[in-house]
């Protein structure tokens, strides 16, 4: 059955009789889930499902913020529609304010009352996508009009915690230890918690997580991995804590940079003069997809070429945890997916001071669901990751232009996949032969369908990825070590590989639900082509 047909028959909700005759033994299946009920793991760190926000083009400004006085629905300047969908997803951490932006912010001139704040020169001013856009705009000069506080503002109406990078490149170690300060110190204890106060914010903002530097061998500074290490030490010595227990994350490689890792840990934990900080949790990643066309602008081997490279995160996490470990015996320290996501040129942004702006596709909503598969199945691997970005820029959730917003279809990812938050990871199978293909005369192949699992109490979420783009999959699930009482389904796909959400038709692409059939304790169901589902089945 081809994917048109396939879509025909689930249009009028009777796929499921096409291929479970009542009275008649299953057909075989095109794939076969096998869960154990009984082993895990690691728990599922909720942060994996984190967001990455920076100064970047439409991101914050047009994004995040709309300002006190839009007419755009907001809560104190921030975009309510954007607040009340990321609750909806639970989202637990947001990264800000970069990415590269992060060594070249000053903080200081995010604090205080924002008539008198600073404007500087942003970042990605340099930037050739910059280029395009006014010249008087936010996006080239940095209006700091949204600094700490409104980000702290913006975490809290979310529930999210906050992430925050801080500036190795351009500001000495003190400042760091002064924009914690600013956080965390407690009301009326500091003068900087005075200042904080005379924002609004009596109370200390306690965050936990910082970023000491972004990309350091990169727009972060340049470093050679040992001169990194030296500014790590300097930087995250003695920073003040306040009570709380801080979560320090370095500046780790560049998609899979053995050699950064590898130099950077030596100096750190194998020296002469090893350095020891009960803080240092986190060691990044950062891993794109990029692309040499635009989002919309595919056939089906370049389709699976761009899951079978947001796939290679998994041996990046393999190769980088392993490399950790020689010098790390405990593994105290966490990988931390900061940045990831499918990167195209230019040319579908919603407007044009959105910089890395670019349209989401259904294939990218497949990309982002096997990354987050992924890292649920490495809990004890990876403690957090955070897309890049949120809104309006590379794997968005979000397009919006002043008073226009969408949902694209990465957000119904996160939405479906909420369930996996806290769960205990079970060992799923996924068996089904691979996918064969040929990529610039090139033959390739990609896995037939991949997932994970999860169990809280008595219900197990299974999420998988089919990325077959033309045929169904007759799957069956099995359980072990428990018995399946009741199974639901919800589906992620479209008719057209190239579907995505626009102003005019922003629920183009959305979830629906999927019909499963439970008999003689397995689930057997039908995987449309090109989706992205999930299975809830209560156990006992
Ligand atoms: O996400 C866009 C940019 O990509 C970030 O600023 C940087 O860290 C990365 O190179």
């Amino acid at each position: 059955m081809h994917r048109r047909q396939f879509l025909r028959n689930a249009a009028m909700a009777s796929f499921a009789s096409t291929f479970v005759s009542r009275g008649k033994a299953a057909p075989q299946a095109d794939a076969l889930i096998e869960l154990l009920a009984e082993e895990s793991p690691g728990v599922i760190s909720p942060l994996l499902y984190g967001q990455f926000t920076e100064h970047i083009g439409g991101v914050i400004y047009d994004g995040v913020w709309v300002g006190e006085r839009s007419k755009i629905r907001n809560y104190h300047g921030i975009r309510a529609e954007l607040v009340d969908r990321l609750k909806e997803i639970q989202v637990p951490i947001i990264r800000w304010p970069g990415g590269c932006f992060a060594d070249s912010y000053n903080w200081r001139d995010g604090v205080g009352p924002a008539a008198k704040r600073p404007r500087h020169t942003n970042f990605w001013e340099v930037d050739p996508d910059a280029q395009r856009l006014h010249e008087q705009g936010a996006q080239i000069f940095e209006t700091n009009e949204f600094g700490t506080d409104e980000f702290a503002r913006f975490c809290k109406l979310t529930g999210a915690e906050p992430y925050l990078a801080a500036n190795v490149r351009s500001l000495p170690a003190l400042e760091f230890d002064n924009w914690v300060e600013y956080c965390n110190s407690p009301a009326g204890s500091t003068s900087l918690a005075e200042l904080r106060a005379e924002g609004g914010s009596r109370d200390p903002f306690n965050v936990r997580w910082w970023g000491v530097g972004n990309e350091s061998w990169g727009c972060g500074g340049n470093f050679l991995p040992e001169d990194y290490a030296s500014e790590f030490r300097r930087y995250a010595t003695w920073i003040p804590s306040f009570g709380l227990d801080l979560q320090l994350v370095g500046s780790g490689p560049n998609d899979n940079d053995l050699d950064w890792t590898n130099r950077f840990f030596e100096q750190i934990f194998a020296s002469p003069h090893p350095y020891s900080n009960p803080h240092f949790r986190g060691w990044s990643v950062h891993h794109y997809s990029a692309r040499h066309e635009q989002a919309l602008r595919f056939d089906d081997a370049s389709w699976y070429q761009v899951l079978k490279e947001c796939d290679q995160i998994e041996q990046i996490i393999e190769d980088q945890w392993a490399a950790m470990g020689r010098y790390d015996k405990e593994h105290s320290v966490r990988l931390v997916v900061d940045e990831y996501g499918p990167w195209y040129v230019e040319g579908t942004e919603v407007d044009p001071t959105h910089i890395f702006g670019q349209q989401v596709t259904v294939r990218d909503a497949l990309a982002t669901a096997l990354t987050l598969d992924i890292f649920n199945r490495h809990p004890e691997k990876v403690c957090m990751g955070t897309n890049a970005q949120l809104v309006n820029n590379i794997n968005a959730l979000f397009l919006c232009h002043e008073e226009k917003f969408l949902a694209t279809p990465n957000y119904y990812v996160f939405g479906m996949y909420a369930g996996h938050q806290g769960g205990k990871t079970l060992r799923a199978n996924f068996s089904t032969p691979n996918i064969h293909y040929v990529y610039e005369g090139e033959s390739a192949s990609l896995w037939g369908m991949n997932g994970s699992a999860s169990r809280k109490e008595n219900v197990i979420t299974v999420t998988a990825v089919n990325p077959d783009v033309h045929s169904p999959k007759l799957t069956r699930v099995k359980l072990r070590g428990a018995n399946i009482q009741q199974a639901s389904g919800t589906a992620l796909f479209a008719a057209d590989m190239h579907a995505h959400n626009t102003f005019e038709e922003p629920t183009n692409v959305q979830p629906s639900s999927l019909r499963t059939d439970l008999r003689g304790g397995e689930v057997t169901l039908t995987v449309p082509p090109g989706s992205v589902i999930k299975l809830q089945l209560t156990v006992k």
